[in-house]
């Protein structure tokens, strides 16, 4: 099955506290969205690949395209407030020729090819509507009250990390965003808006490597990997 790839990189990354976005911080010569591309662009069935950013990117993001993608169409689309909202701008100009949507963070630049292939086989399973990837939570979750009191303690082997890519028939990515737009749902993830029209979603572990970069010990840590390949 053919996919699309979608990458939000229109964050401005208030976590981190740099004065660039994240997607644009250099390491090892390139930018975070350059390595987190490369990443892709080493699967066979990728057929178009979309990015989305701020307006002051969209000039900067079309030449890292430009100089990395060969011969796969690509688009730059204009990010929104929130994450759900650049992936909406997104889905606007996916291709009629996918089978599958995938939704992969501009930050998350260490994802290996076998988590991508693993998750896009059981996306495109006849039982599923997509496929996750996440990992096991290390720390136990508490449930709080708004006065920081806990409320419960779910099992902690019941709790999953949520990471990407996120897979999707592009179809049922469609109708979710659609019915989160239509009736003003919010999801911090993809997944989540699938799951709010009764999609069937399976979680593929991944692993931690594949974290998200988002506090400065984060960019470090990736800083060292980088510079030791
Ligand atoms: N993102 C996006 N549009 C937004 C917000 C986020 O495209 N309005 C993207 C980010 O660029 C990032 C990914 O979604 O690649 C994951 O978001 P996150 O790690 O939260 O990045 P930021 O929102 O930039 O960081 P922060 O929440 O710390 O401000
Ligand atoms: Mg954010």
């Amino acid at each position: 099955m053919q996919f699309s790839l979608i990458i939000p990189a229109a964050g401005s990354g208030t976590r981190l506290g740099k004065d660039v976005p994240k997607p644009y911080l250099v390491i090892a010569g390139k930018s975070i969205l350059a390595h987190t591309l490369n990443r892709f662009l080493k699967i066979d069935s990728l057929n178009q690949i979309i990015v989305v950013t701020s307006d002051d990117y969209l000039k900067e993001t079309s030449n890292i395209l430009k100089a990395e993608v060969g011969r796969l169409p690509f688009h730059v689309v204009k990010g929104g407030n929130e994450r759900q909202e650049s992936v909406q701008n997104a889905l606007n100009v996916v291709s009629g020729e996918s089978d599958l949507i995938a939704v992969h963070d501009a930050v998350r630049p260490f994802v290996s090819k076998t988590t991508i292939e693993n998750c896009l086989n059981r996306a495109s399973l006849r039982r599923n509507d997509g496929a996750i990837v996440a990992v096991p939570s290390r720390d136990t979750i508490k449930k709080i009250d708004l006065d920081s009191m806990i409320s419960h303690t779910p099992k902690r082997d019941e709790m999953w990390l949520a990471q990407t890519p996120q897979i999707f028939k592009k179809k049922v990515l469609m109708e979710a965003y659609r019915f989160a737009a239509l009736n003003g749902v919010a999801g911090t993830d993809d997944a989540s808006l699938v799951e709010r029209i009764g999609g069937v979603v399976e979680i593929v572990e991944g692993d931690i490597q594949n974290f998200k970069i988002t506090y400065p010990l984060d960019l470090q840590l990736a800083e060292m990997i980088l510079s030791k390949k």
